[in-house]
């Protein structure tokens, strides 16, 4: 009766997941690290459960010309497999994020950007996530027997030490507390199209097509 049945996957959201190789990341690691410490300190007071966060414009700091080259070819390539490569895309905001034991980041998005995403410099050995939250409200949610990404509201990644992570810019996420006994290390950055107003934001429907113009 049934010659073939399928499963087409509709508007999936992708998450770019990008290693370095670990002779490479660790002295760029240590590099970061010491720049990282060296701006935040003397550290200020903050309260449990919260972190220190460098300025944004790391990515304008010579010290930091290297992290940006890895971006800007992770971003350029996440563009070619978009098919969006003809426009130019720019770092518009890059800081740094020190978590110590108990710190967590509660969910949010990065509004006005294309893409986001955190680099890893120093993750406790007992091992840290980022989540992500399915966009779509109102779901129902049969338990399942396992969950798997048809199912879940919500998905995990692992940070590791030299990872690179890239994502829609409105993808909900949180990172949970820190449960290491060390600190987590991250730098955080958002990517946008340079020329938007001038090349992409006009409407993409021609209100003129099958009119008379007047
Ligand atoms: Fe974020």
């Amino acid at each position: 009766m049934i010659e073939k049945q399928d499963v087409q996957e509709l508007f999936p959201t992708p998450l770019w997941i990008v290693d370095l190789k670990a002779a490479e990341a660790a002295p760029l690691n240590a590099k970061l690290k010491a720049e990282i410490e060296r701006l935040i300190s003397p550290r200020p007071k903050v309260p449990a459960g919260s972190n220190w966060q460098t300025p944004q414009d790391l990515h304008k700091r010579p010290a930091f010309a290297e992290f940006v080259k890895l971006v800007e070819m992770a971003g350029r390539g996440i563009a070619r497999f978009l098919q969006v490569d003809h426009y130019p895309m720019v770092i518009t905001g890059c800081w740094a994020n020190i978590n110590p034991p108990g710190a967590y980041h509660p969910t949010h998005h990065h509004p006005n950007n294309y893409l986001s995403g955190v680099y890893y410099v120093a993750v406790p050995p007992s091992g840290s996530r980022i989540q992500f939250q399915d966009p779509r409200p109102s779901m129902i949610m049969p338990r399942p027997r396992q969950y798997t990404r048809l199912t879940a509201n919500g998905a995990d990644a692992q940070s590791k030490e030299g990872r690179l992570l890239i994502f829609p810019a409105w993808v909900k996420h949180n990172v949970p507390a820190n449960d290491g006994e060390t600190e987590r290390i991250s730098i955080s950055f958002n990517l946008m199209f340079s020329n938007f107003t001038e090349t992409m934001a006009s409407p993409m429907w021609d209100a003129t097509a099958g009119k008379e113009k007047a």
